[in-house]
């Protein structure tokens, strides 16, 4: 007989059918009913056991966590709070869960308790809520992209090269640590390393994808990417997803268009097709929020957090004019702040960036020319010498969810560029010769997954957003 899902069985299209379902015991009370799940929906099935005709040794497995196959008749609920419910006829335990030693029972456990277990939180309401709001979005994704002519390239995940050139990096080499061959200087000699030189795992796929995009013209990447930034925050992982999208002949503006189409598809998509997940996870928020004193309290629902993005254009803001504003604003004037804003060419805290979205601005917000002075060295220089074309996208409750540019496309400005930076030119020999060979105006922007999918779970710690989160002093599972 085909094991049904239970998603598909709460439908009610099987009633007074023989059907059977496989799952995890959510709870079992009465000796009757059993709660189960098998992670095809948030919702449970309720399971009715004639525990008169069941072995006593079988009742006592019935235990939260404890894996089952029903057999049983699917019929209309009696009771409340379901539709449907199955009249079981066989049940089988497949595999038993100790309650003395199984840690997830049926009570709330804090998400701090439940990043331990990470191997066993998906089987909870919450974290499979939003694992499967995660993987709809990462569909949507590709959707997207698809639907508009992009093509998806594989970046490599070893590089020789700093994309960022922010030196944080996780080297990749297979020299004995201990006993590294050594050059006459009596420096590590790398030659001698697995590829003959100094690698790392990429902090961004963009340089890769930006000569993908000066032959494919509209390319995208989506994946992982790696940064050794030793900072304990909830917005930042040492191991997170990436999006970068690199088109030619699209100039900043398009490069802003692009991101703000793109980013309201996908949360669209999440709103259509995964009601039932951002149900439960807006009442989660509500309880959560509930526990917070007042001033602390988002006076957005989750689905209106989503409106708040879906229903607003973007307001686009030179950095500038954010300064000033931001200058000028309250907080800083009382030294609110954690760093102040004292003049033009400071960088922005997430602090400065939530501000403009939440209190000032109230939409999602992107910035644009940035000093290149805190930009990196790829972006296109403006005619002012001071700024560049860059882009970040704030958004409520996050910070920046984006950050992109037009990138330079002219040979001797880059070159300059480079040198002045202090990066080494002869590693970046590749992505120098692009714009000498049919260069062209191009631009593109790398979403940070995880802070996407942040925002649309309404979660609040980004450990929790990913299945095994990787940070300072954590690599377990
Ligand atoms: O602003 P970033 O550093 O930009 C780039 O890497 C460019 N190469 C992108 C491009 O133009 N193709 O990172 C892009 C986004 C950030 O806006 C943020 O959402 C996310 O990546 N991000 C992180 N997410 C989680 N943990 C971290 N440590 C992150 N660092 C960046
Ligand atoms: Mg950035």
């Amino acid at each position: 007989m085909k094991t049904e899902s239970i998603k598909e069985l709460l439908t009610g299209e099987k009633v007074l059918q023989e059907v059977k379902v496989k799952g995890w015991i959510r709870t079992f009370r009465s000796n009757r009913f059993i709660a189960l799940n098998d992670g095809s929906t948030i919702h449970n099935i309720q399971c009715v056991v004639d525990f008169e005709n069941t072995e006593e040794e079988i009742l006592k497995q019935l235990n939260t966590g404890a894996a089952i196959s029903v057999t049983g008749t699917l019929v209309e609920s009696q009771g409340k709070g379901q539709s449907v419910e199955i009249q079981v006829k066989e049940l089988k335990v497949l595999g038993i869960a100790n309650p003395e030693e199984y840690p997830i029972q049926p009570k709330k456990h804090s998400l701090e308790f439940l990043r331990e277990k990470a191997h066993l939180r998906v089987r909870t309401s919450t974290f499979s809520a939003v694992m499967r709001v995660r993987s709809a979005l990462s569909f949507a994704v590709h959707e997207y992209f698809n639907k508009n002519g992009f093509y998806y390239v594989n970046t490599p995940v070893i590089t020789g090269s700093d994309a960022e050139g922010a030196g944080e990096m996780f080297r990749v080499s297979t020299l004995d640590p201990k006993n590294p061959p050594l050059t006459e200087e009596n420096e590590i000699n790398y030659k001698e390393d697995f590829f003959g030189k100094e690698t790392n795992l990429t902090v961004s796929g963009q340089l890769e994808a930006e000569t993908y995009a000066m032959g494919l013209g509209k390319v995208y990447t989506f994946g992982p990417t790696f940064r050794a930034e030793n900072s304990n925050t909830s917005r930042h992982l040492a191991e997170f997803w990436m999006i970068e999208p690199e088109v030619a002949f699209l100039d900043l503006d398009g490069n802003m268009d692009l991101a703000e189409d793109f980013i309201k598809y996908v949360i669209k998509y999440a709103l259509d097709n995964c009601k039932d997940d951002l149900e439960f996870l807006e009442n989660r928020l509500l309880q959560e929020e509930k526990t917070k004193p007042q001033a602390e309290r988002s006076d957005m629902t989750l689905t209106e957090k989503l409106h708040f993005v879906l229903d607003n254009n973007f307001k686009r803001v030179s950095y500038t004019e954010a300064i000033d504003i931001l200058k000028n604003s309250k907080p800083n004037k009382k030294k609110k702040f954690n760093y102040i804003i004292e003049e033009w060419g400071a960088d922005l805290q997430s602090e400065h960036e939530r501000f403009l979205v939440e209190k000032h601005f109230k939409a999602p917000v992107i910035l644009f020319d940035y000093p290149a002075k805190i930009k990196a060295f790829y972006m296109r220089q403006n005619d002012d010498n001071k700024t560049v074309r860059a882009m970040d996208i704030l958004f409520p409750g996050i910070g920046e969810i984006v950050g992109g540019s037009q990138r330079e496309e002219r040979y001797d400005v880059l070159l300059d560029k480079v040198k002045a930076m202090g990066i080494d030119e002869k590693e970046l020999w590749w992505y120098l010769e692009l714009r000498k060979f049919g260069t062209a105006q191009h631009s593109g922007f790398g979403l940070g997954f995880e802070r996407l999918v942040l925002f649309a779970t309404g979660m609040t710690n980004i450990r929790d957003v990913i299945p095994f989160p990787r940070t300072p002093q954590n690599a377990e599972f």
